[in-house]
């Protein structure tokens, strides 16, 4: 939810901290701060921005080796300078920065006050700061032994980092639920909740397990568990490359990404699959094929897009590989008593693999004895480590907020996914299969002919920008492309907007159609063309706008629309994977024109690590 970035070493940390909260402010953004160690404990903190946070230190004593920033997405009172990070202790000895929540926090703040304890800020952060501060003072303990102790009593998730004034040569971290990384050095550490402020300085990283904690100074590092069990620190090197995490020419981050899909999606696919030869390769399931193969259902849990990625995938496995899928919101299916049997396998859908109701959801299959199988881009991530097997999609950092190459890349995984399981069930004939592999080859290609037509999309995206509502339709495998186009819109540019099978616009949705409501609808499939034909027919008799989303060359529904945008045919189940990008394009172009911060929109973060 929030970013983290620690430094400890022979360096000034202050640049290393703000540059760091730079790159992660993409997770969290509604407040800054930091703290600096020098003899003094300097601690600078602003509601806002990284920028306002510069601005507001620049003439402030920025010296010091040792240091902890942080980027808050509040969940305990309103973003403002006093809720923001990091918090002090009453006796003004520990720091902390807190990524996640302490959900005993208000019978911990109820006995804190009762020993005279005073609080400053409404969060939940400061009071586990008080309480491992209280720890300490009682037993006179080193800065590890409180916060280990105090860990004992905490309910909740966190990813912690705290300094001690009076022990100014280490740094103690500990994370539950909420990820965190050591970057190894020479002669210094890092910290951050993910690899992205760290790889610059070193490829060398450590990913903290749940319940561990992580004791530092400038030259050694020890890791243990809550309950006192040294562990092995085990180094792994990371392939990130600095490029990746820069805009590179693009406007935003966002552009770039929608930019970069034919590319990303080429590389879910690389050593996957062979049109020459003729086969599909699964790493993740050749290990369970039999399982696969047996399954007697298929279960997705996911959140926001990736479910929607879910929803595509349901249509894939059913129609391909004749498996009963079930897509769940993975925050419903996790509290509601779901039947699973040893014969089901649940698949997580996550571009950040940190999703907290994703990780739960999981965490409850894994309980009851399902196989459990991870989609993820973030390489060693939660979920990534909780599976029993999985594929990455390996799109690389995607920092826009809103998700568009995860998204893609998530689609090519389950298309090679049931192509995979089709195969090997012989629910599909081998022209059919040759027919899908030749398509797929071609489909990056078929994603950079339409990126060409961004100045119509643009055009188009002027012509909508002022409305207040829109409505989004497809049939099939575009149902789900709807909902997606219509999350986009909403998520960026604030224009309420709906998805629904195009059917079922006339059981409700069309009593909201007139002259002002843009419809926009994906019209891109061969099976039920006709249907979609008179589903337009049916807004245009009342008025509505229409933007159709076509294949090249058709006729009908483009004379009766208002705009269209052509984009090369497909075959139906790879069809998503070409008409998600111009709704990615035209949300983006409205959200630009309305003045929308894109990358970062209001009230959301990248990684939703609370629940
Ligand atoms: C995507 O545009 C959203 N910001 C959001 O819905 C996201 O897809 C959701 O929070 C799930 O995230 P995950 O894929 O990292 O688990
Ligand atoms: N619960 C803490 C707060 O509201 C931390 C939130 C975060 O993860 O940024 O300050």
């Amino acid at each position: 939810m929030c970013g983290i970035v620690a430094y400890i070493g022979n360096k000034n940390a202050y640049p290393i901290i703000v540059k760091g909260l730079k790159r992660l402010e993409y997770r969290g953004y509604d407040s800054a701060g930091l703290a600096l160690l020098n003899g003094d404990l300097n601690i600078y903190k602003i509601k806002g921005k990284v920028s306002q946070l510069e601005a507001f230190a620049a003439d402030k004593d920025l010296r010091g080796s040792i240091g902890i920033g942080h980027t808050r997405w509040a969940t305990h009172g309103e973003p403002n300078d006093i809720n923001a990070h990091p918090h002090l202790s009453d006796n003004g000895r520990l720091a902390i920065i807190h990524n996640g929540i302490i959900e005993n926090s208000d019978s911990l703040k109820k006995l804190l006050t009762r020993d005279g304890h005073t609080f400053t800020s409404e969060t939940d952060t400061e009071v586990l700061v008080q309480f491992i501060g209280s720890v300490q003072q009682k037993y006179n303990l080193p800065i590890e032994e409180a916060v280990r102790q105090a860990l004992g009593s905490v309910i909740g998730a966190y990813a912690i980092v705290l300094i001690d004034k009076e022990d100014p040569t280490k740094i103690v971290a500990a994370r539950k639920g909420s990820p965190l990384v050591v970057g190894v050095g020479d002669s210094e550490f890092f910290l951050a909740s993910d690899a992205t402020p760290i790889v610059e300085y070193t490829k060398k990283m450590i990913y903290l397990n749940d319940e561990e904690i992580v004791i530092m100074d400038r030259d050694n590092l020890e890791i243990k568990t809550i309950a006192n069990i040294p562990k092995k620190p085990e180094i792994q090197e990371v392939e990130l490359a600095v490029d990746e995490l820069e805009k590179g020419g693009y406007e935003h981050f966002m552009l770039k990404e929608i930019y970069q899909q034919g590319q990303t999606i080429a590389d879910a696919m690389r050593g996957r699959m062979s049109h020459i030869e003729s086969w599909v390769k699964m790493g993740g399931m050749e290990e369970y094929e039999e399982k696969f193969r047996k399954a007697k259902r298929l279960i997705i849990v996911a959140c926001g897009t990736s479910w929607h990625a879910g929803l595509v995938a349901e249509y894939l496995f059913e129609d391909l590989a004749r498996v009963p899928v079930e897509v769940e919101y993975a925050s419903e299916f996790r509290y509601r008593n779901p039947i699973l049997t040893e014969e089901d396998i649940v698949i997580a859908i996550s571009q950040s693999g940190e999703t907290a109701d994703t990780l739960a959801a999981l965490e409850l299959a894994r309980s009851k004895g399902a196989l459990i199988y991870g989609v993820v881009n973030v390489v060693g991530s939660s979920i990534s480590r909780l599976t029993h097997a999985g594929s990455y999609i390996h799109a690389g950092p995607e920092i826009g907020v809103a998700s568009t190459k995860a998204f893609t890349g998530q689609l090519s995984i389950f298309t090679l996914m049931a192509l995979y399981l089709a195969n090997a069930k012989g629910t599909i004939s081998r022209t059919y299969f040759q027919k899908l592999l030749n398509e797929l080859t071609i489909i990056p290609g078929k994603i950079e002919e339409i990126l060409k037509q961004n100045d119509q999309i643009k055009y188009i995206a002027a012509e909508i920008k002022n409305s207040n509502n829109a409505i989004y339709l497809g049939r099939g495998f575009n149902f789900p492309i709807a909902l997606e186009g219509a999350l986009k819109l909403k998520e960026i540019s604030y224009i309420h907007a709906e998805g629904y099978p195009a059917a079922e616009m006339k059981h409700g949705p069309i009593a909201l159609i007139d002259e002002k409501m843009p419809v926009i609808v994906i019209a891109t499939n061969k099976n039920a063309y006709e249907k979609v034909v008179s589903n337009v027919q049916e807004i245009k008799a009342r008025k509505g706008i229409v933007v159709s989303i076509v294949a090249k060359g058709d006729e009908q529904i483009s004379r009766l629309s208002d705009y269209t945008i052509e984009i090369p045919p497909t075959e139906d189940p790879l069809a998503p994977l070409l008409s998600v990008i111009p709704l990615q394009l035209l949300s983006y172009h409205i959200a630009v024109m309305r003045q929308c911060n894109v990358d970062q929109p209001r009230n959301l973060a990248k990684s939703v690590t609370v629940e």
